[in-house]
C-alpha cells in the first residue's frame, strides 16, 4: 500500500476495535485532502458518540476545526493552553515563535519555469513502472538543472513514492531512461549519486548511533565534519544516541544529513 493508504488502514483498524478513548499520533501524516476529510468526518462521529480523542499534530488547519482545547507542548511539558478561537487569533509572528505551522493553509506560489532545459543535468525520459499487470506510472519525462527544485504532488496512491524509488535506483523502471550529465545511469549508479529521504524514514536508518549513521554515508568523514553537519540540523546533542530514540522529525533530518554527507548530486524527499 502507499503511505496514505497505510495510514488510513491503521486508523480503520483502531476504529474497528471501538476504543473508549482514541490517541492519534500525527493521524493526518501522509493523507491527501480526501483522506483528511474522511478522517475529520470520522472523528466528528466519534466525538458525537462521547469518546475522548487526543491528537498530536503538526497540520493545524484541520485539527482546530473540531478540537475543544489545544495544548502547546515544549521540552516535555505543557507550556500553554488555548481555546480554538484563541488559537485562531494568534498572529503570524507569535505562531512562528512557537514553531507552529500555519493555521490557514498557505497559498502556494509556483514559480515559472524559465530558461534553457536543453542542458539540464538530470533528464528523465519516458519513465514507466508496472507492478504485475498494474501500470503505476507511464511516460514520465522531466528535466532539472543544477539548483532546480521540482515538486511532485498528487493523491494518495498516485505513484509518487514509486516514481521516487525508481529515480533514486531502489526500483528498476519498466521503461524509459534516466540520464545525469548526458550519461545513462544504472540503478546502482543512481543509488550512489542520488540521495533519498524516504516516506518511511525508519527503512533507511541502520546503525547504532546518529554519528555512525553519518559515517555510513561517508566513511572518510572526520569527527569535526560530522559535528558541524549535525549542528546545522540541530542534532548535535544526539550524536552518540541510537537513531531509534529520535523523534520522527529528527529522524527525517538525520536522513537529510546522510544525503548531505554522501555528497549526493540529487536530493529526493518523499515526505509526509
Ligand atoms: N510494494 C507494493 N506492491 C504492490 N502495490 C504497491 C506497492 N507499493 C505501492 N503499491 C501500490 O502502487 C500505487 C502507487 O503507490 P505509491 O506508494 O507510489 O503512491 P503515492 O503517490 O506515494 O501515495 P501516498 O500519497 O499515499 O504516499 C498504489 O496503488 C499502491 O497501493
Ligand atoms: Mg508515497
Amino acid at each position: 500500500m502507499s503511505g496514505g493508504e497505510k495510514q488510513l488502514l491503521a486508523f480503520a483498524s483502531v476504529y474497528a476495535m471501538n476504543p473508549q478513548i482514541y490517541v492519534l499520533d500525527e493521524p493526518s501524516a501522509n493523507l491527501d485532502m480526501a483522506g483528511i476529510k474522511r478522517l475529520s468526518e470520522r472523528l466528528r462521529v466519534i466525538k458525537g458518540k462521547g469518546h475522548a480523542v487526543v491528537v498530536a499534530e503538526h497540520r493545524l488547519s484541520w485539527v482546530q476545526q473540531f478540537a475543544d482545547r489545544i495544548l502547546y507542548m515544549k521540552d516535555g511539558h505543557i507550556e500553554r493552553e488555548f481555546t480554538p478561537s484563541e488559537f485562531r487569533t494568534l498572529s503570524d509572528s507569535e505562531r512562528e515563535q512557537l514553531g507552529l505551522r500555519r493555521i490557514v493553509p498557505e497559498q502556494i506560489q509556483i514559480p515559472e519555469i524559465s530558461g534553457d532545459l536543453e542542458n539540464a543535468e538530470l533528464k528523465v525520459c519516458n519513465l514507466s513502472f508496472k507492478r504485475k499487470k498494474q501500470m503505476i506510472f507511464q511516460n514520465i519525462s522531466l528535466s532539472a538543472r543544477a539548483g532546480d527544485i521540482i515538486g511532485i504532488t498528487g493523491k494518495n496512491g498516485a505513484g509518487k513514492s514509486t516514481f521516487c524509488n525508481c529515480l533514486c535506483g531502489l526500483l528498476k523502471p519498466k521503461g524509459g531512461e534516466i540520464l545525469y550529465q548526458g550519461k545513462k545511469l544504472s540503478e546502482k549508479a543512481r543509488t550512489k549519486l542520488f540521495g533519498m529521504v524516504m516516506q518511511e524514514v525508519n527503512h533507511q536508518l541502520f546503525s547504532d548511533s546518529v554519528k555512525n549513521e553519518c559515517l555510513l554515508a561517508n566513511e572518510d568523514a572526520s569527527e569535526q565534519e560530522i559535528r558541524e553537519l549535525l549542528e546545522k540540523f540541530d542534532l548535535e546533542e544526539y550524536a552518540e544516541y541510537h537513531p531509534m530514540i529520535l523523534s520522527g522529525g529528527q529522524r527525517q533530518r538525520l536522513a537529510i544529513c546522510q544525503a548531505v554527507m554522501g555528497g549526493k548530486k540529487l536530493f529526493i524527499f518523499d515526505v509526509k
